[in-house]
């Protein structure tokens, strides 16, 4: 008998998947920056919040997180019963690595009178010392629950920050953090497919850089732009996030031309984040088969981080 690491991949990797899935009692959540074919056999597909309230309200034992590290850690300080697993370990965020919750407590002491506002996109550590969690489809109306005096930190993502700060004429003290992928989109190559395409929208995540975001003519979290894309009358969008969300807009507006917006280096594929595209049909097998890598968390933190993000949640 082979060991389990000798053993062969099934032909059938999707049958595999699936058998397992029922075998396991598992639910497979999935970020819209997935591979189609992960979107696809998901269970459940979403945005960030939208995929933080499914993992919170399942009932099923396991959780497969199709994602990246910070939302698999959500999913366990939300639902710490379940078993969360994630099908590659090291797929991280530059948003949340660019923020260590060290530096973010020194900033913290600095400002005393300031209350800390955190995008998800953070490490569990960051979270037990924010004041509360936002998402890109939440963060104006957390921002707008504070009194308008009450001075506030905004981390990591300097871009989402600055974007709610200035649409809400509300100055906020903003950490330097980026998407690496967000960061990357040609402003250039913006301006030449609008003008190439007259009568195209373009839709851009808040991760974006100001200079793309002034230009966009719809700005929103990935299950918003999808929304829009299939309500808005124009036939031709141009896509200013991560290319996996046009998966979802072509299935649900099949008649819509959808352009992805390059990066600045269209030689490489630098508009995928690389993090979200590590998880593979394969690495799904074998975390169901193996039951790991699986998410852990010790119960001191989780209790810590779990306090802002029910703040966000509470808030409906
Ligand atoms: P959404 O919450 O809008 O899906 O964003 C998550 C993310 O990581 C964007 O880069
Ligand atoms: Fe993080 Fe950017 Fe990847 Fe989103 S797209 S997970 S913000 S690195």
């Amino acid at each position: 008998m082979p060991s389990p690491d000798t053993q062969p991949l099934p032909i059938d990797l999707l049958g595999a998947i699936d058998a397992l899935r029922k075998q396991r009692n598992a639910v497979i959540l999935a970020h819209y920056y997935q591979e189609p074919d992960i979107q696809d056999i998901a269970d459940y597909i979403g945005d960030s919040l939208q995929l933080a309230r499914a993992a919170q309200k399942t009932t099923a034992d396991v959780i497969l997180f199709c994602g990246v590290h910070f939302m698999a850690e959500t999913a366990k300080i939300l639902n710490p019963t379940r078993t969360v697993l994630i099908p590659d370990m090291a797929a991280g965020c530059s948003l949340a690595d660019a923020c260590p919750a060290p530096l973010l407590a020194r900033m913290k002491a600095k400002n005393p009178d300031h209350k800390v506002v955190s995008y998800i996109n953070c490490s569990a550590a960051v979270k037990a010392i924010s004041d509360i969690i936002c998402t890109s489809s939440n963060a104006e109306r957390v921002v707008a629950s504070f009194p308008a005096d009450q001075p506030l930190i905004f981390a990591p993502d300097r871009n989402l920050g600055g974007y709610i700060a200035k649409k809400m004429n509300r100055p906020m003290l903003l950490w330097p953090g980026t998407c690496m992928v967000h960061e990357t989109f040609s402003e250039r190559r913006m301006i030449e497919l609008k003008l190439k395409n007259p009568g195209s929208r373009i839709v851009a995540h808040p991760e974006c850089e100001p200079s793309l975001l002034e230009k966009a003519d719809f700005i929103g979290s990935t299950s918003a732009l999808l929304d829009f894309v299939v309500k808005d009358p124009a036939t031709t969008f141009i896509v200013a996030t991560e290319p996996g969300i046009l998966h979802q807009m072509q299935k649900s507006a099949p008649s819509k031309l959808l352009i992805p917006l390059p990066g600045i280096d269209e030689t490489c594929a630098c508009n995928e984040c690389p993090h979200m595209k590590r998880n593979t049909l394969e690495k799904m097998y074998l975390a169901l088969r193996d039951m790991q890598p699986e998410l852990l968390m010790g119960e001191e933190l989780r209790l810590a981080a779990k306090k802002p993000l029910d703040a966000m949640l509470a808030l409906g």
